[in-house]
């Protein structure tokens, strides 16, 4: 496994385990994932305070750290949704320094930590206060809060304020083959870690395309149709025996670090085979038919 250091002297697997979809209504399961994660040494785990509403930063929080005397991981989690846990309902966004401030707290609690290693901003607006939001985690990092900060978005302007005003640490976007809208920024994120979240576009680069194309994404999506995804699919699987390592071995072109979820322990193996053949795959051995998906563009909130 690879390791990217940040430039705050994070250390992170070049796989991260995205924690969102974990089992955690099992946590036996839940641990046997993580327990194996481990143990082919990823070493980056990416969760938020919203998932599950506080859920799924207590129970990562608590089945990791029986790892922590014997492995060295850092836990990443997000901010800036307002969540309310009785209702189990987001109910706002709010990026304000108080409020951050005030979070902190509870993610360190389920966390079950001393300190939180990535505290991204799980979202964003141009609107936003950003100067305030800066000044908040600069604050945590100096007081030994947090070690990092990071950002979670996909607009441009957003990304664009940040990189140019803050110490961001690491940018988290989705980018895949098919949602390659961030193609366009990557000069300007030279100097931050990159994060590509939504890999397996939630299933559809891997051997169960066609039935996770009728299950998640029925009326198709980015202007494809159901039906002109699958027969791209079904092209690029014949070629390539294998659309996870095609999938992985394009974001590693241009990213540093692919958050990769999974719900199985099963996923997870044939994620990390799948990584392992990326590794050894040739770039240019595809770029003909990867063109057969369309270059995308972030056309709202535009720098
Ligand atoms: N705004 C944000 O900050 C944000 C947003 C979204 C995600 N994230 C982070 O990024 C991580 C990854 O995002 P994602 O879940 O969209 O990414 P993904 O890795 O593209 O999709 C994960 C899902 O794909 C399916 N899958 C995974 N491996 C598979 C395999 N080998 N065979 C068949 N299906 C497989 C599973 O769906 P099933 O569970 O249905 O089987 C799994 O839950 C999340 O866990 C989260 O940590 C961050």
């Amino acid at each position: 496994m690879r390791i990217i250091q940040s430039n705050n002297n994070l250390e992170l697997s070049q796989v991260s385990l995205g924690c969102m979809n974990l089992p955690l209504e099992d946590e036996i399961k839940t641990e046997e994932i993580l327990e194996f994660a481990l143990s082919q040494n990823i070493n980056y785990f990416d969760t938020a305070d919203l998932y599950q509403f506080g859920k799924n930063e207590e129970v990562v929080g608590k089945l990791l750290s029986k790892y922590r005397s014997r492995n060295n991981f850092t836990i990443g989690t997000k901010v800036g949704n307002e969540f309310d846990i009785q209702l189990q309902q987001k109910i706002g966004w709010n990026p304000t320094g108080r409020y951050i401030k005030e979070q902190v707290k509870n993610s360190l609690y389920r966390l079950n930590v001393d300190s939180i290693d990535l505290y991204q901003l799980h979202g964003g607006t141009i609107e936003d206060d950003k100067d305030e939001t800066i000044s908040a985690f600069e604050d945590l990092k100096a007081e030994g809060i947090i070690k990092s900060y990071g950002l979670s978005s996909i607009r441009p302007n957003v990304i664009d304020y940040y990189i140019k005003n803050s110490n961001l640490d690491t940018l988290m976007m989705q980018f895949n083959p098919i949602d390659n809208r961030p193609l366009e920024l990557m000069d300007l994120l030279q100097d931050v870690v990159i994060m590509a979240r939504g890999p397996l576009m939630k299933g559809i680069f891997t051997q169960q395309f066609a039935n996770v194309l009728q299950q998640k994404f029925p009326g198709g999506m980015f202007g494809y149709s159901s039906k002109d995804l699958t027969a791209i699919l079904s092209e690029l699987m014949e070629v390539t025996g294998d659309l996870s390592a095609l999938s992985y071995r394009y974001i590693l072109d241009y990213s540093d670090i692919i958050v990769s979820g999974a719900s199985t322990l099963q996923q997870l193996q044939n994620n990390l085979d799948s990584y392992n053949k990326a590794l050894e795959m040739n770039s240019t051995d595809f770029t003909g038919i990867l063109q057969n998906f369309k270059k995308l563009r972030y056309e709202d909130h535009r720098i």
